[in-house]
C-alpha cells in the first residue's frame, strides 16, 4: 500500500489521545471469588458450570497486561471485587486493596490507562444476606466501599464506572431470576433500580470529594447497555408502542434520573432523586446489537424490562454465536443519538462478540469501529473504545461456552493464545485510525 493511499480520504483518524483497549470484569476472569453472591449461586448449582478458577487473572494479571500492550492497547477496563475488599460487613481486607493498587500500578507502568468499575453484577454475600440491593442501606454501604477504594486507588485512576449495566443487572437478577438472588418480582425490581441510582449518585459524590484538587479531575460514569430497541413486527402498532415505552423505561429512566434528578412516566412510576442530578461526567456505552420488542399483555408490568425480549423477527440477517443481533448501523445511531440527548462525552465501555469463527469476530469489531468513526464524523464525542473482552471468560449463566476474547484461554492449562482478531484490532489501536470502506 503506498503512502498516498495510507493518508488518503478512506482513512479516518481518531482524535489524539483516543483510548483503545479491552474490558474484563472481576468475577468473570479472576477466579476463586468465594465471598461473592455469584459464587454462592454457582455452588448451589444454579448455573451450567461454576466460575472456579476462571482465567486465574487474579494471579496472572501482569502477564495479561503484557498481552494488552503487545496488542497496541493504551487503556484497560476492569472491575474491583467488592466481596474481596469487604469480605464481611465493615471488615476491610487490606491485602485485597493492596492487590488492586498493584493492578493499577501494573497498568500505569505499561502505559495503560485504567478504567475502573466498582460494581459489575457481583455483590458480597453478607450484603445479599441483608436483602442485597432491595435494602435501602445498600446505598450507604456502597458509598463506604467507594471511599475505601478511592482512598487506595484515587491517585492512579481518572476514569471510574460506578455500576455496570444497572438495568441489565435488575433484569437478570430481579426479573428473569438468572442470577442471584434469582428473584422474579416486579416490585422488588423497581426498588432495586432506585437503589442503584442512589448508590451511583453517592459514589459519584464520594469520588469527586476524595479527588478534589486532583489534576486532572476524575471522570465518573455508568456503563449502560444501550440496546437499540426495535418493534418485532414493524407493521403492528402495539409492538411499536411497546418498543417506544421500553426505550423510555430501559434507557431513559436511568439516564434522565442521573442527569435531571427526576424521571417519570405518568401512570407507571416517578422518581425524584435530587442528589443524582448531574452525576454523570461521561456515558459508558455497552453495545451488542438491537433488541426486538414484541408486545405481550402483562398486566401491571412493563414490556422489555420484563421478559418479551429475544423474539427476533425473521428478517434479522446476522447473528452472533449466542443468537444476538449484529447491527453496526444501530451502533452508529446510538452514538449519534446519545451524544445529542446527553451532550456528554461517550466512552464505549464494551463492544464485542462471540462467534464460532474468529474471522467473523474480527469483521464484527471492524464494522463497529468503522461505525464509531462515522458517528464521530457526524458529531458524536467519543473518547475511547474497549473491546469485550481481552480474554475468553466466565459468561455468567452461560458458563464458559461463549468465548468473547480477542485472546483465547485454554482453561485446562491457563495458556493464552492471541487470536487473529486481536492482532487485526491491534493495527487500529497502534495507528489510531481505521479504513472506512466505501468512503
Ligand atoms: C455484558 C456484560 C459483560 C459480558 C458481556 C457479554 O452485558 O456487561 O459482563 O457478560 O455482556
Amino acid at each position: 500500500m503506498n503512502n498516498e493511499q495510507r493518508t488518503g480520504p478512506n482513512y479516518f483518524t481518531f482524535p489524539q489521545g483516543f483510548l483503545w483497549g479491552s474490558a474484563t470484569s472481576a468475577h468473570q476472569v479472576e477466579g476463586n471469588n468465594v465471598r461473592s453472591d455469584w459464587w454462592a449461586w454457582e455452588q448451589a448449582g444454579r448455573v451450567k458450570e461454576p466460575s472456579g478458577l476462571a482465567c486465574d487473572h487474579y494471579r496472572r494479571f501482569a502477564q495479561d497486561f503484557d498481552l494488552a500492550v503487545e496488542l497496541g492497547h493504551n487503556a484497560h477496563r476492569f472491575s474491583i471485587e467488592w466481596a474481596r475488599i469487604e469480605p464481611e460487613e465493615s471488615q476491610w481486607d487490606d491485602e485485597a486493596l493492596a492487590h488492586y493498587v498493584e493492578v493499577v500500578r501494573a497498568l500505569r507502568a505499561r502505559g495503560l490507562e485504567p478504567i475502573v468499575t466498582l460494581h459489575h453484577y457481583t455483590s458480597p454475600q453478607w450484603l445479599a444476606r441483608q436483602g442485597g440491593w432491595t435494602n435501602p442501606k445498600v446505598v450507604d454501604r456502597f458509598a463506604r466501599y467507594t471511599e475505601k477504594v478511592v482512598d487506595a486507588l484515587g491517585e492512579f485512576v481518572r476514569y471510574w464506572v460506578s455500576i455496570n449495566e444497572p438495568m441489565v443487572y435488575v433484569r437478570m437478577h430481579y426479573l428473569q431470576g438468572v442470577g442471584p438472588p434469582g428473584e422474579k418480582d416486579f416490585a422488588q425490581a423497581l426498588r432495586v433500580i432506585e437503589h442503584l441510582i442512589r448508590a451511583h449518585a453517592a459514589s459519584y459524590h464520594v469520588l469527586h470529594e476524595a479527588c478534589r484538587g486532583h489534576d486532572p479531575q476524575p471522570l465518573v460514569g455508568v456503563a449502560h447497555l444501550v440496546p437499540a430497541f426495535r418493534p418485532c413486527r414493524r407493521w403492528w402498532p402495539m409492538d411499536r408502542w411497546a418498543s417506544g415505552i421500553t426505550d423510555r423505561i430501559f434507557n431513559r429512566a436511568l439516564l434522565d434520573t442521573i442527569t435531571e434528578g427526576r424521571w417519570s412516566v405518568p401512570g407507571v412510576a416517578t422518581w425524584n432523586v435530587p442528589e443524582a442530578k448531574a452525576t454523570l461526567d461521561f456515558l459508558g456505552v455497552n453495545f451488542y446489537g438491537r433488541q426486538f420488542i414484541r408486545w405481550i399483555p402483562m398486566p401491571g408490568q412493563w414490556p422489555g424490562v420484563t421478559c418479551d425480549l429475544g423474539h427476533h423477527p425473521r428478517q434479522v440477517p446476522e447473528r452472533t454465536g449466542l443468537g444476538w443481533d449484529v447491527s453496526p448501523e444501530a451502533f452508529f445511531e446510538v452514538l449519534v443519538e446519545y451524544r445529542r440527548r446527553l451532550r456528554l462525552p461517550l466512552l464505549v465501555t464494551e463492544n464485542g462478540t462471540y462467534m464460532l469463527d474468529d474471522a467473523r469476530r474480527w469483521s464484527f469489531i471492524l464494522r463497529h469501529v468503522q461505525a464509531m468513526a462515522r458517528a464521530i464524523q457526524a458529531g458524536a464525542h467519543v473518547i475511547g473504545y474497549c473491546c469485550w473482552s481481552l480474554l475468553d471468560n466466565f459468561e455468567w449463566a452461560e458458563g464458559f461456552g461463549p468465548r468473547f476474547g480477542i485472546v483465547e484461554v485454554d482453561y485446562a492449562t491457563q495458556q493464552r493464545l492471541v487470536r487473529e482478531s486481536g492482532r487485526c484490532y491491534a493495527e487500529i489501536c497502534r495507528s489510531n485510525r481505521v479504513l472506512l470502506d466505501g468512503a
